[in-house]
């Protein structure tokens, strides 16, 4: 049902999924262009194992890699016994700091505009030991199972030191974080003497765990060097900067450095420049031999980073006609030394709600532990936990529907910059989503009941995810005789549809149909310097591809034949449309491209272009909400909580594709769900050590965890987005924990605070 929501949906894989939807599909008028639901364009490769990732290429000669893990938090290494692991079968080399090239120190996110690394620690080159899990000797052997073997062979004893791996510890000597540059801090008004003098108010602590990602593909690396160049088939959401991170850390010039990922198995903000990459390109070097590198999963765990723990507190003052009038988000987090990645949870509070007073303030506390990163909708998707539990607590105490409250407060400009909101519906999504989910409005009281052994009941909360555009935004068009186009950029597809939402994009700044517009991207060799993070790769994409049509007019009007309607027309009155060049308000003066190309004696022509700076995301407030709405069943016997229902209403500008968004609405809020019920990274406080590193310990959602969910969206274009696209890949991750939360209470009469909600905190 909701992939018709916004537009008719032709998918021929949807006939298959949902045979109801047949009929009303070819009744369907035919459509094209933006918002039309085309089947994604990797579909067909995936689903015949014709696409390859990073591990499935091959090289000849190509030996296979693994690695040796630290087993203390920190220290330095006495020494390491590879004798037996050099003789045994198939060992091409034993790789550690004794033999391994001289390298520089990778460049994290924010330490320089082109930083892809996790952390700066140096990879293997003197005898430190920084986390419990890092790489300390690397195995190169012909087969997989002989490196396996080998790396097990390797005896390491280490000279502890005292490591800082307990919360409090690190708390206790926490500072104010820094996140992208910015002080994680804000206030206006006094915050707390407002809340000591509410009418109403709630004042509460929460907690969520650290996460690990668990990407159905492991990561995985490729690589030979071949001549001074350095190939590498990457699983990276950033081939750019992937590209030149690693190039620094080998002394190269960026053009040195040839690396692909044009199939990703999932990314999440996990898929970045680790220490595996360096490890198997030096000894890929030191071997003179191409290297696979395939992590296991406990390897991903071990030195892959994900999800930094946050203790949080939200306080609540309102007027009995709840309006707020004290806001109070604070909270500490953990990071590393060597990174300057936090996780921004304030954010959601900063642009959510109207009230008269706010404090928010992350501190972060530096610990011994794997680099902690970015983890799908970074901040918010553990910052909307609590402060939505508060709110649902505070429409308790003030009598009044959950859903009432939040529109009470929504502001009219953002509420702590002062801008206006470029577009904003949360108003019209909490409305819809009610209506959709059958919500039953209530006033402080719960309404769950009992069926049986179980307990039900319904819970709300809001979503949001800032808008944002990075700069680095580029692409290359090439226009051939024949009307056809092809695109050509630095992005990614990590299974989300990117090629298929750009090719769309592409066809609609052109004019022409969808089909005949070809899409290269994965490629750090085609232009710009795009990543596929922060939900705002379509707007760079949307931007940068405006402004290659721009770049295609110029070189289009030149093509213009003496006498010709077009011909000396002002630029600025040119544009393309239905795959012809226009003069503005004259629909006499058009040229079909075909012809101006074939009278120029031209095969095709070719135009590049960087997207102009995002100067929108400074002149307004941009950004994305929702609602969601869950029903939980709790068993009252054994504490079992199912999540029976869920309906989620999204506010994210045009929806490009109505396919590819129902996916991803529906996969972040599969992941929530994980991190609502199951998601732990279980982080021996004592040794600094991750005691579940495997599926079999780790819990996500299998498919009898997730039930039907009911996604839509409100659709509007934002008109300050490229394409009027605000971008939709972390968004469902944020919201739902605390609506299942909320859920629970009306079911059970319990208030859990602290994530996730296992049955042992229901019983
Ligand atoms: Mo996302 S956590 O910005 O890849």
């Amino acid at each position: 049902r909701d992939v018709l929501v916004g537009s008719a949906a032709t998918a021929a894989c949807l006939f298959l999924a949902e045979p109801g939807l047949a009929e009303s599909l070819a009744n369907a008028p035919a459509r094209s262009g933006l918002g039309t639901a085309y089947p994604r364009r990797d579909g067909p490769l995936k689903v015949r194992g014709a696409a390859r990732f990073a591990a499935e290429h091959r090289f000849p000669g190509m030996v296979y890699g693994a690695l040796v893990f630290s087993t203390v938090a920190r220290g330095t290494i006495r020494g390491i016994e590879t004798e037996a692991a050099r003789a045994a079968p198939g060992v091409v080399l034993v790789m550690t700091y004794e033999n391994a090239p001289r390298l520089a120190p990778p460049e994290p996110f924010y330490a320089s505009p082109t930083g892809m690394a996790g952390s700066a620690i140096p990879v293997v080159q003197d005898a430190s030991v920084y986390w419990n899990g890092q790489p300390v000797a690397v195995i190169l052997a012909t087969t997989q199972e002989e490196a396996d073997h080998a790396a097990r062979l390797v005896r390491v004893d280490y000279d502890e030191t005292e490591a800082v791996t307990r919360f409090d510890a690190a708390a206790a000597r926490a500072s104010v974080a820094v996140y992208a540059g910015r002080e994680l801090q804000y206030r206006d008004g006094d915050a707390e003497a407002a809340l000591a003098e509410a009418e109403v108010s709630v004042d509460l602590d929460f907690s969520t765990p650290q996460q690990t990602h668990n990407q159905i593909e492991p990561h995985a690396v490729t690589v030979a060097w071949q001549g001074e160049t350095l190939r590498m088939h990457d699983c990276t959401q950033g081939v750019d900067l992937s590209a030149i991170t690693i190039a620094k850390v080998f002394g190269l010039d960026p053009s040195q450095v040839h690396l692909t990922a044009e199939f990703v198995g999932g990314g999440f903000g996990g898929k970045t420049l680790w220490q595996y990459h360096i490890l198997a390109a030096a000894a890929a070097r030191l071997a003179d031999r191409p290297v696979r590198m395939t992590l296991t999963r406990e390897g991903v765990y071990r030195i892959c980073g994900g999800r930094a723990p946050t203790r949080q507190r939200v306080a609540l003052g309102a007027r009995p006609d709840g309006r707020l009038t004290a806001l109070i988000h604070t909270g500490t987090t953990m990071k590393i030394a060597q990174n300057a990645m936090t996780e921004p949870f304030m954010e959601a509070a900063e642009h959510l709600y109207r009230t008269d007073s706010i404090h928010l303030e992350i501190r972060a506390g530096v610990r011994d532990m794997l680099a902690n990163t970015f983890m799908r909708a970074p901040g918010a998707a553990v910052g909307t936990f609590p402060l939505e539990v508060a709110l649902d607590s505070l429409a308790e105490r003030l009598a009044m529907d959950p859903v009432a409250l939040r529109i009470r407060n929504e502001p009219e400009v953002d509420p702590t910059t002062g801008r206006a909101f470029s577009q904003r519906a949360l108003v019209d999504a909490l409305q819809e989503g009610a209506q959709r989910f059958g919500w039953q409005s209530r006033s402080g009281e719960r309404l769950g009941r009992r069926e049986g052994e179980w307990l039900v009941g319904t819970g709300m909360a809001a979503a949001y995810y800032p808008y944002k555009r990075f700069p680095g935004g580029a692409g290359r068009i090439t226009l051939g005789r024949d009307g056809r186009a092809l695109v050509e950029l630095a992005a990614h597809d990590m299974g989300m549809g990117t090629s298929t939402a750009t090719a769309a994009v592409a066809a609609d700044l052109l004019g022409l149909a969808y089909e005949d517009v070809e899409i290269r991207y994965g490629d750090n060799r085609l232009p710009g310097s795009m990543i596929a993070a922060g939900s705002q790769q379509m707007a760079a994409i949307g931007a940068a591809l405006t402004a290659v049509r721009d770049a295609l007019v110029v070189q289009l009007a030149a093509l213009v034949p003496e006498g010709a309607a077009l011909r000396g027309r002002p630029l600025q009155a040119l544009t393309i449309r239905d795959g012809a060049l226009v003069l503005a308000g004259d629909p006499a003066a058009r040229m079909p491209l075909t012809d101006l190309l074939a009278r120029a004696g031209r095969r095709a022509i070719s135009a590049e272009a960087v997207a102009p700076p995002p100067s929108e995301a400074r002149e307004w407030s941009m950004h994305s909400t929702g609602a969601v709405f869950a029903e939980a069943r709790v068993n009252a016997v054994t504490g079992e909580l199912r999540v029976s229902r869920i309906t989620g209403v999204y506010d994210c500008g045009r929806i490009l594709n109505p396919t590819l968004a129902a996916s991803q609405f529906r996969s972040g809020i599969v992941m929530a769900l994980g991190m609502a019920l199951m998601e732990n990274t279980l982080f021996d406080e004592r040794s600094g050590r991750i005691a579940n590193p495997s599926l079999a310990a780790y819990y996500v959602p299998a498919h009898l965890d997730v039930p039907e969910i009911d996604v839509a969206w409100t659709g509007i274009p934002d008109p300050e987005a490229p394409s009027g696209a605000r971008g939709i890949g972390e968004i469902s991750m944020t919201g739902l924990a605390a609506a299942v939360a909320n859920a629970v209470y009306d079911a059970t009469g319990k208030r859990i605070h602290d994530l996730p909600i296992t049955l042992d905190k229901l019983l």
